[in-house]
């Protein structure tokens, strides 16, 4: 397979000749949308009546089902079959694997009757109607068996996570106690939830004996893996689809049993079956954000320099899945700073599994640094800005390692000079707007930059229309849309030509979307499948006496307004393919990161910039307008990168202003369950915001010079808020998220 580096810049998405990359087009898949026609996985027809499953989710946070009364629900009206630890389904032994190199291995559902955490799935209906699948559920006698277990984060009693040693460069601890000017403070996190739009769900059927599976999932092959798996059928007998997301956020990265057991009963029934968690069951049966405690220690000069650079962040995961919130691991890259400690401790606890959401790491990460860089600012007088290019590093300050590009500076003066930032008063508490404190805070952005091996396929047909297929995911985020901008671009064809499918086991296999790293490994991917076909397409041409290019060199050949041509030379893609190839021509490609791509430090840059309304006699903080300069390399389209980085930044001041989840340490379980008790920001907590994006081309990233935006937007924005806070009423609240009840302490 190609390497990136043999598409390097210029190619035809660099060169842009027809002008469609960079341009805000609309959402490829956006008619169906908003007709409310796109199938997402719980609504695809299936071919005969399905059944529809009903989860059962355990009424205790640790412990055992030691029996289960199902007689009853067994004879309910429509029941069609019920499973839990002491009735399941044949399958797999967990961790089976037979296929080989599979990205996943076989996870059997109910193959224990230990209960793990609060929620857990423990008990499956199937049945005629969803309505009859629910009441039949009502009737299982459960009984549990609850054993001692841990609820409580205790960030005392975390450890450092195996293989995950602080980060010390220089002498952190005498620097630090040295440093003439000294800040200490600790900042905390809640648990947080993805709440997507849509709950996890599928609906699966048999065709023969291949397994015909649509699901919600940000990836293809780790859940067609883990059926094949499970079911112990060929891998190829599985054909996953997930066309349509209703968003990912990191929560749909991992497959739950709503897979497992459509496909299972599926298969038991001889029928199609319908499986969805409820909204209800999200909250504990797929993952969440662990909450944190964050201590960030900086030591300056008089003048701004930092000496001494501490940020170490305790967190939490399941008894039995390890995963570290990397709250620290950031703040790497982000400020020079010659003596460093940075780390992390995790604690086990009894609960749900935590696990990775929208930038994991920096979301809340830069909730702490952020806000400890604001107290800085005021402790040594200088504008929050200045002090931060004062901290610039020329290189990543602990690998030495060259930035790509890098633009943070840019992003903060352009933003502020933008935002307005001039108008700020260091001073706090010095504007008023009738009862409301008036203030503007800012903070910088930082997500590290990826990209993962990819292929595709290409074919043009006989009437000239290029259709792209590739086993990629678009959990709302524009994916369909700058696939099709490159195909179009890389052939030289109108965007209306071009025909995106992806989502489909069958297709060739991209890694699906998750760390801001969809849109370069997916079009690196199509940009270098577009040249292989430009090259085979050429060689047609050129070899073939009845066109116009006969004879030609085929290196020569361009591709533009549907045209394959050489200087005054040309025929329509349709001509050439309709005469020599009328069942089409398609191609294979695809890209590998180039060798050397990680000799540079890589990021996503921004900065945010808040401005805030504190209610002086309510405690009730209201956004009055946010800006966002963003610097992410090259942008395929304005539109939907826009969308990404306002849509982080709106979820910014969720994580500031509304998020939180805790536990009710007597059972284990989460308080809030459903959005009424989980706040997520609202049209009327969102007035002005805006996000632009500075002109960028990152050569060392990928071919296509573009970096992720897809998490960037949400680093940062809720320390810009609360540091606006702040600055309105001169309340620091470290603890997030900043509710009116804080505020109002604070104000005495
Ligand atoms: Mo993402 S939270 O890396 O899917």
């Amino acid at each position: 397979m190609p390497s990136v580096t043999d598409y390097a810049i210029p190619n035809p998405v660099s060169q842009n000749k027809s002008g469609v990359i960079g341009r805000a087009v609309d959402r490829y898949e956006g008619p169906l949308k908003v007709s409310g026609t796109a199938p997402y996985s719980y609504e695809v027809q299936t071919p005969s009546p399905p059944a529809y499953g009903y989860i059962v989710g355990a009424e205790i946070g640790c412990g055992r089902v030691v029996a289960v009364d199902d007689a009853a629900a067994l004879a309910a009206p429509g029941v069609k079959l019920v499973w839990h630890a002491f009735r399941t389904p044949a399958q797999a032994e967990r961790g089976a694997k037979v296929n080989p190199h599979g990205q996943s291995a076989a996870e059997p559902v109910f193959d224990s009757d230990v209960v793990e955490f609060w929620g857990q799935p423990v008990a499956f209906v199937a049945a005629d109607t969803p309505e009859n699948a629910r009441e039949a559920a009502q009737l299982l006698g459960i009984r549990y068996q609850e054993t001692p277990a841990e609820f409580g984060f205790d960030p005392l009693k975390a450890e450092i996570p195996p293989g995950d040693d602080d980060v010390r460069l220089g002498d952190f601890e005498g620097a630090f106690a040295a440093a003439p000017v000294r800040i200490d403070s600790l900042f905390t996190t809640p648990i947080q939830n993805h709440c997507q739009m849509e709950p996890c769900a599928t609906t699966a059927w048999f065709e023969g004996d291949t397994l015909v599976v649509h699901t919600s999932n940000q990836s293809i092959k780790a859940p067609q893996h883990l059926l094949a798996e499970t079911l112990q059928i060929h891998r190829e007998k599985v054909h996953l689809m997930s066309r349509y997301i209703g968003g990912g956020f990191g929560g749909k990265g991992s497959a739950y049993e709503d897979l497992t057991l459509a496909a299972l009963a599926a298969r038991d029934l001889k029928q199609p079956v319908k499986v969805a968690f409820t909204r209800q069951q999200m909250f504990h049966a797929s993952i969440h954000r662990p909450a944190t405690v964050q201590r960030v220690r900086l030591g300056a000069t008089p003048d701004g320099k930092l000496t001494a650079f501490a940020l170490e962040a305790a967190t939490h995961c399941a008894r039995n899945v390890s995963f570290t919130e990397h709250a620290a691991s950031f703040s790497r890259a982000l400020y020079a700073a010659p003596n460093r400690l940075t780390g992390h401790r995790l604690v086990k606890l009894d609960i749900p599994v935590a696990g990775p959401m929208r930038a994991p790491g920096e979301a809340v990460g830069m909730l702490s640094l952020e806000g400890a860089m604001d107290e800085l600012a005021e402790a040594v007088g200088l504008d929050p800005i200045e002090l931060r290019i004062r901290n610039e590093p020329e290189s990543h300050p602990e690998s030495g390692a060259p930035f790509s590009a890098r633009q943070l500076v840019e992003c903060m003066t352009d933003g502020a000079e933008r935002f307005g930032w001039s108008k700020r008063d260091a001073k706090p508490a010095q504007a008023m707007d009738g009862e409301w404190f008036v203030g503007m805070g800012m903070a910088a952005a930082i997500r590290g930059n990826f990209l993962l091996p990819a292929k595709a396929s290409m074919k043009v047909e006989a009437d000239g229309t290029v259709i792209i297929r590739q086993g990629m995911t678009d959990i709302g985020t524009g994916t369909y849309t700058i696939l099709a901008q490159i195909t179009a671009e890389t052939m030289g064809v109108p965007l209306e030509r071009v025909v995106v499918e992806i989502g489909d086991s069958g297709f060739a296999p991209a890694p699906g979307s998750g760390g801001q790293f969809g849109a370069a490994s997916a079009g690196s991917a199509a940009l270098a499948t577009g040249m292989v076909l430009r090259k085979t397409l050429a060689g047609m041409a050129v070899a073939d006496p009845a066109s116009p290019l006969y004879g030609a060199d085929p290196s020569a050949v361009d591709f533009r307004d549907g045209l394959i041509t050489v200087e005054n030379r040309s025929e329509t893609l349709a001509s050439l393919v309709g005469r020599l190839a009328p069942a089409g021509v398609e191609v294979e490609g695809g890209s590998t990161p180039a060798a050397d791509a990680r000799n540079w430090a890589q990021h996503a840059y921004g900065a945010t910039f808040a401005e805030v309304g504190v209610n002086s006699v309510t405690g009730e903080i209201r956004i009055r307008r946010m800006l966002g300069a963003f610097a992410c390399g090259r942008i395929l389209n304005a539109k939907t990168a826009r969308s990404q980085i306002t849509g982080g930044m709106i979820w910014g001041v969720g994580t500031a202003l509304h998020e939180s989840n805790s536990v009710d340490e007597r059972f284990g379980s989460f308080i809030g369950q459903d959005l009424g008790g989980y706040l997520v920001p609202a049209h009327a907590d969102i007035v002005d915001v805006d996000a632009y994006f500075l002109p960028e081309v990152d050569d060392k990233a990928n071919p296509l010079g573009i970096k992720g935006v897809g998490e960037v937007g949400i680093c940062g924005v809720g320390a810009a808020v609360a540091n606006a806070v702040y600055n309105a009423c001169g309340v620091r609240i470290r603890d997030y998220p900043l509710t009116p009840d804080k505020v109002l302490a604070g104000l005495g």
